[in-house]
């Protein structure tokens, strides 16, 4: 696979790039950047051959087979389109766009062109979630009863660390959506996964916390009414419940998820949350034996070399980056984490911010 890069920033230089060097199936051959120092910087550090500063140019190679969207959130979508519609295999950051429909189309397009595509649900991937899932396929949980996750930590807990990722111009009268989204996503694509069904109906809350911060755009203290914290509960398609709590003001390590998973013969809860050189950890607890007892992740669940003590930058995107090699030179390997998947968070993120604005139950799929 000869894969080219968009973007050469923090997220390709710990977890992207570190990925595809892991895996001998694939090879960079370029890397863009509109800040072209910046690309060529990149190809002299991964040994890539070719920078440029516009993504036209990458994405116009008819040598290269797969397209990394490595880019700022608001540049996902077109940068996709573009690559999709080039007829390369997709793998973006999430959020794909920041309206489902938008998504879905782009997962349409996708299927005509007969290409795959994967979102960076980073978290899916780490050996310990992979095991809880099969464990779960294994009938350890039972029928899954509840879901609940997290998302949380400390990272802009204080105001002075620059924020990104933030429309500084938006209307500051009313609460943007912010922590739902960015730190959402991930936990919201393992409560499906986990509970085998999907929410159909959602209420939530979304908090301010912090009035002001320093902006990177910017460089300012500025007012800032961004959601620094939320929390929903729902309804899922199989009969069963969940709540999703998200903040980026709350104390604790990166990269700060949980999730537990409660059924009718047993329960497991993962944490991903990096302590004492220790990146992830698998309690569960049987209806037989209740008190929680560690659980070892095999070792099939690690990338080659890989173990628990890695940083989950590179341990999880290594497993991302292979499940997607694997699903493209493999026509047998059934997709995970595609934009379809990413649809369905993406509408569940829509359902929850109107469910907060307007102060009511919303029901899933949202009407058009
Ligand atoms: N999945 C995860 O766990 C996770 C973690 C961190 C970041 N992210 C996501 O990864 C993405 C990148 O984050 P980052 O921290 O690396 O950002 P960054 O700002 O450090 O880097 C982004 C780079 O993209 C470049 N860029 C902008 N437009 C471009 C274009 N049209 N073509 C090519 N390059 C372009 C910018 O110049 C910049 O160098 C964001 O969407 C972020 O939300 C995901």
């Amino acid at each position: 696979m000869r894969v080219g890069v968009l973007g050469a920033g923090a997220w390709a230089e710990f977890a992207h790039i570190p990925g595809y060097k892991r895996d001998q199936r694939c090879e960079v051959v370029a890397i863009a950047d509109p800040v072209l120092e910046r690309a060529q910087a990149f190809a002299e550090r991964f040994g890539i051959p070719q920078a440029y500063a516009s993504h036209e140019t990458l994405i116009a190679r008819d040598d290269i087979d797969l397209v990394d969207v490595c880019t700022p959130s608001a540049t996902h979508f077109a940068l996709s389109w573009a690559a999709l519609e080039a007829g390369k295999h997709v793998l973006c950051e999430k959020p794909v766009a920041y309206d489902y429909a938008d998504t879905r189309r782009a997962a349409e397009k996708a299927g005509q062109m007969g290409v795959r595509t994967k979102l960076g649900f980073t978290f899916r991937y780490s050996p310990a979630m992979q095991y809880m899932k099969d464990l779960i396929d294994q009938g350890y949980v039972g029928t899954p009863f509840i879901f609940n996750g997290y998302e949380q930590n400390s990272q802009w807990l204080n105001p002075q660390t620059p924020l990104r990722q933030v429309d500084h111009e938006a209307d500051q009268s009313s609460i943007q959506v912010s922590s739902l989204e960015g730190y959402g996503a991930p936990i919201m694509d393992l409560a499906h996964l986990f509970m085998g069904s999907r929410f159909t109906e959602v209420v939530g809350t979304m908090k301010n916390f912090i009035p002001e911060r320093v902006v990177r755009a910017t460089g300012t203290m500025m007012r800032m009414n961004i959601d620094d914290g939320d929390v929903f509960i729902g309804n899922f398609a199989n009969g069963g419940f969940g709540t999703i709590q998200t903040s980026f003001v709350t104390v604790g390590n990166y990269p700060g998820l949980e999730a537990r998973v409660y059924g009718s013969k047993g329960a497991l809860i993962c944490r991903l949350v990096e302590e004492n050189g220790i990146c992830e950890s698998l309690k569960g607890a049987t209806a037989e034996q209740v008190e929680f007892r560690d659980l070892e992740v095999p070792a099939r669940f690690y990338p080659p070399g890989g173990s628990k003590e890695e940083s989950w930058r590179s341990l999880f995107y290594a497993n991302l980056i292979s499940s997607f090699i694997s699903e493209i030179v493999d026509d047998g390997v059934v997709s995970q984490g595609h934009f379809e998947d990413g649809a369905h968070v993406q509408e569940l993120i829509n359902a929850v911010e109107l469910s907060c604005r307007e102060r009511r139950w919303v029901s899933i799929p949202l009407s058009p």
